[in-house]
């Protein structure tokens, strides 16, 4: 009789990338994306990095930058990423990103790359006449990063959407124009955290760029200076704590954050704080924010502790990325008309 194969089918890929822009992430970052990166492990072949290249897109001091890899990943490591199951790698260790990333700028049109508004957001008060070429050709970039790996899932906050969807645009036309290349990758946005707001300012997203540090908590932040952050967010005229996004945009921010932080549902804590104000619910949350990032922090600077093994960790990934990188890329050479040197192909 013959035997049964028993190869187990491939799990559906994940993947996404975070930018080394600052020394630390912050609550945006976590809750709109690394905690997904984390729990999207579970069942899936995941691949995340470091997005040196696309830090490039503004000026950076190279020393700064180049401490902040090892910071950034042993953060990752923090947040759930595991570098066991988990590729982890720096974006620039696969030369495949930028070398895709040209060929989708020849497919794309600059009026549609044009359009991408955090071009118009970034190219910040100079306006776009003073903008690095760069930052105009993010998005194809990004869109390399992205069909690389062929993903089923890219776990990102809502500010990544539109490019997500230019990069599923350009899927498409390479496999309409050549042969049928990407499958198109799904956003995984959640709605409830896809968007946390300056604690400042909460109509705007939580931004490194933001003016003011005052309305960001970053997650190596000591903690009770978060805590304090929490106490003094600006809160909205009434005192009763309803998620009101619109009439209540700093109490519905902070609802957000409280209820992802500690599993009670939104409801839930409406109910908890019925008639006793804004003090009390900010004091709470100010506890279970620290009782977060007391562990986050003391994880982190005891993964610091070993930097030979984070590079190890970051090595291994990129030789594991360029496996698939490198087999995506000799396809798209191939279909395109060009001779790959080197292609990788077993
Ligand atoms: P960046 O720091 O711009 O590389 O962002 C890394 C990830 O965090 C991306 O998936 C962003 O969409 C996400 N992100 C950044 N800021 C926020 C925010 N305020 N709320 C939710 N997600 C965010
Ligand atoms: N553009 C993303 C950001 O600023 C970072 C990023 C770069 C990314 N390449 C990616 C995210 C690919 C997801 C997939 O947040």
């Amino acid at each position: 009789m013959a035997a049964m194969s028993t190869t187990p089918a491939a799990l559906p890929r994940v993947l996404s990338g975070i930018q080394p822009t600052s020394d630390s992430f912050h609550f945006g970052n976590y809750l709109g994306a690394l905690r997904q990166w984390a729990s999207l492990q579970d069942g899936h072949e995941a691949f995340y990095f470091i997005a040196d290249l696309h830090s490039l897109t503004v000026p950076q001091d190279p020393k700064e930058l180049r401490k902040r890899f090892v910071a950034c990943a042993a953060q990752l490591i923090a947040s759930g990423v595991d570098p066991a199951r988990s590729a982890m790698f720096l974006q620039s260790h696969v030369p495949e990103h930028a070398e895709l990333g040209w060929v989708l700028q020849c497919i794309t049109s600059f009026g549609e790359a044009r359009r991408m508004t955090q071009f118009k957001d970034k190219s910040g008060k100079d306006g776009e006449g003073a903008a690095s070429v760069g930052l105009f050709a993010y998005p194809m970039l990004m869109a390399a990063d992205i069909l690389l790996y062929r993903p089923k899932y890219v776990p990102v906050g809502e500010d990544q959407r539109q490019h997500l969807e230019l990069t599923r645009d350009l899927a498409q036309r390479f496999n309409h124009r050549y042969k049928k290349t990407f499958p198109l990758p799904e956003p995984y946005i959640l709605k409830s955290t896809g968007k946390i707001y300056d604690l400042q300012n909460p109509t705007a997203k939580m931004s490194k760029s933001a003016s003011s540090a005052a309305g960001i908590i970053d997650m190596l932040d000591e903690p009770s200076v978060s805590a304090k952050k929490i106490r003094s967010a600006v809160t909205d005229s009434g005192s009763e704590v309803r998620f009101d996004p619109e009439e209540k945009p700093g109490v519905s921010n902070l609802l957000t954050i409280y209820s992802s932080l500690s599993g009670r549902t939104v409801p839930e804590l409406e109910d908890a704080y019925a008639g006793r104000g804004y003090g009390d619910f900010k004091k709470d949350l100010a506890e279970v924010v620290v009782d977060f990032v007391t562990p986050f922090r003391s994880r982190t600077l005891e993964l610091l502790d070993d930097r030979a093994e984070l590079e190890a960790v970051l090595e291994r990934g990129s030789a594991q990325a360029r496996e698939v990188a490198s087999r995506t890329l000799s396809d798209v050479y191939d279909r395109v008309g060009l001779i790959r040197i080197g292609s990788g192909r077993d």
